[in-house]
């Protein structure tokens, strides 16, 4: 049933068709159909244009609506805005008119500027799958305020949104993104700016595919490759220790993980330094489980096995990090550690009730395989000491208690580090969309990871699943400490804006903006 005001846009639509220049409805049928024939990258560019092209699709960003000769609507456009945007609670509107995307966002400034910017961020997504269904390849964005921020986040929602993991469904080539160039349009921007956008946008996209690959095709070894290449690349050292030297080193956590499985282990070492600002390293450690079934402790499939490729998010972001970071020559000294395994019950897979001694010499008592992300964790982490860190940052889909907590929304922290280093990431964290939800870091928390026979267990109570997962790596540290518990956002079952379906990328934006703003 036609409804007026909800379906006005449909409407419109419908008769739009009907004037005489709906031919060039078909003849932009016939482009999309060549464009079926050249699929491109889903990598669309961020650039500056200072007049956009008459007819391309738009998005205008403004608080309130007013029209700008610019924009290049017709008279029926213009007056179908008006009639919209008379009614002040109407924020937003798409439509396709003819075959050309028009969408306008009238943003609340009043709100928190980080609130303002996802706006814009996830108005652009909206915008690009848009373009994408009618086959573009351009999307111009105007803003009418004085914030060029605004453009940008506009552009990096759109740019994220155009992800696609379709590798490996080669007969789907026709559903390729096609949007190419996402324009802002006017002065003002910084190409400085711009380009550290593109770099971040590619890398949260390199992190996004990693995450995707299953385990038949990205085990450890091939992990361990993948950041090779990535640091050949951007240009940072990539070191990767295979299971011999791993076994000289003594890293009984991550050995144990690996004792069920046909594939090696790996530990990857990455660092990046030019003209560092810090004295002492910052170091990055991502959980590299390239997937985990529990091992013994064996998960169940549904919603819960399934997902677990997922399980090397943390790899996956700061490996993507290291890109970014070394692809923009950040001033910085970083090092990224990556303990890397799959989790299986296969041949010697460590048993519940085993106790095994870590790298540092001290013991645990695995009581459950599945609690396996801290056992390969807390090697890296005493590693990690020899770096004499300025802070450690650990990343990883460590614990369902921390999706349970927060769900997809955010990033479950807590640790020790200097209330500068916290607050940075807290802000980082709110600029970027990937927040910090802090939790306490509470010594009596670690209480309940003693264990009668050995230094520590790795199964805590049914409380606190969270914190007492990251009470028990701390034990591993001699330097200040921040933990990031991925398991909620690192992969959703279901797109949420430009966060698509499967690897979202956490972290990588994150800890650009972090050493960005070092
Ligand atoms: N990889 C999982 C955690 C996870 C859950 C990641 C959901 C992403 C989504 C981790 O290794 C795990 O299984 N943790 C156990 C720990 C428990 C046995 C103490 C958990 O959270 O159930
Ligand atoms: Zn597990
Ligand atoms: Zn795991």
């Amino acid at each position: 049933m036609f409804k007026w005001g909800t379906n006005l846009p449909l409407f419109y639509h419908f008769i739009r068709l009907f004037e005489p220049h709906k031919k060039l409805g078909i003849f932009n049928v016939f482009r999309t159909f060549v464009k079926f024939k050249n699929p491109v990258p889903t990598m669309a560019t961020i650039q500056v244009q200072k007049k956009a092209s008459p007819g391309s699709p738009v998005l205008v960003i403004s608080t309130t609506w007013k029209n700008h000769t610019d924009y290049g609507f017709t008279k029926e456009e213009v007056g179908y805005l008006d009639t919209y945007f008379k009614d002040i609670s109407k924020k937003q509107l798409s439509f396709n008119s003819c075959g050309r995307i028009i969408s306008i966002l009238l943003l609340d400034t009043k709100k928190e500027a980080h609130l303002v910017l996802e706006n814009c961020r996830k108005h652009g997504a909206v915008v690009a799958d848009l373009v994408n269904g009618l086959k573009g390849k351009d999307l111009n964005i105007y803003n009418s305020t004085k914030q060029v921020s605004y453009s940008y986040a506009a552009a990096e929602g759109a740019a994220l949104a155009n992800y696609q993991f379709i590798k490996h469904k080669p007969t789907a080539k026709d559903q390729k993104n096609t949007l190419q160039h996402i324009n802002v349009v006017g002065s003002g921007f910084d190409a400085k700016v711009l380009n550290k956008l593109n770099i971040v946008v590619e890398a949260t996209f390199k992190a996004r595919d990693l995450v995707n690959e299953p385990v038949n095709r990205l085990n450890a070894t091939d992990l361990a490759n993948a950041f090779k290449h990535m640091g050949k690349e951007a240009g940072f050292k990539v070191e990767v220790y295979n299971k011999k030297k791993i076994t000289e080193l003594k890293m009984g956590g991550l050995l144990s993980v690996n004792a069920g499985s046909v594939d090696e282990p790996t530990f990857t070492i990455m660092e990046y330094k030019h003209k560092p600002k810090n004295k002492k390293p910052f170091v990055l450690v991502g959980k590299g489980v390239v997937y985990d079934t529990g091992g013994l402790s064996l998960k169940p499939t549904p919603n819960s096995m399934d997902s677990m490729k997922c399980d090397m998010a943390g790899a996956a972001a700061v490996g993507a990090a290291m890109y970014a970071i070394a692809k923009a020559k950040l001033n910085v000294h970083v090092i990224a550690l990556v303990p890397a395994t799959d989790n299986r019950p296969g041949f010697n897979a460590f048993a519940p009730g085993d106790i095994i001694t870590m790298m540092d010499g001290s013991t645990v008592e695995m009581l459950n395989s599945d609690a396996e992300g801290r056992m390969i964790l807390a090697d890296a982490l005493h590693f990690a000491k020899r770096y004499k860190p300025e802070l450690t940052i650990d990343i990883a889909t460590l614990t369902g208690a921390a999706m349970a907590a927060i769900g997809t929304s955010g990033i479950v922290s807590m640790g020790n580090a200097p209330k500068k280093y916290s607050d940075k990431l807290k802000v980082s964290g709110n600029k970027v969309f990937e927040r910090l939800a802090e939790f306490p870091f509470w010594d009596d928390y670690a209480e309940q990871m003693k264990s009668d026979i050995a230094d520590q267990k790795n199964l805590g109570t049914s409380y606190a699943g969270s914190i007492t997962a990251g009470k028990f790596l701390e034990k591993f540290t001699d330097y200040p400490y921040y933990h990031l518990d991925i398991a909620g956002p690192a992969f959703l079952a279901a797109k949420d804006g430009y966060r698509i379906k499967g690897g979202t990328g956490t972290g990588v934006r994150l800890f650009f903006d972090f050493f960005n703003s070092i």
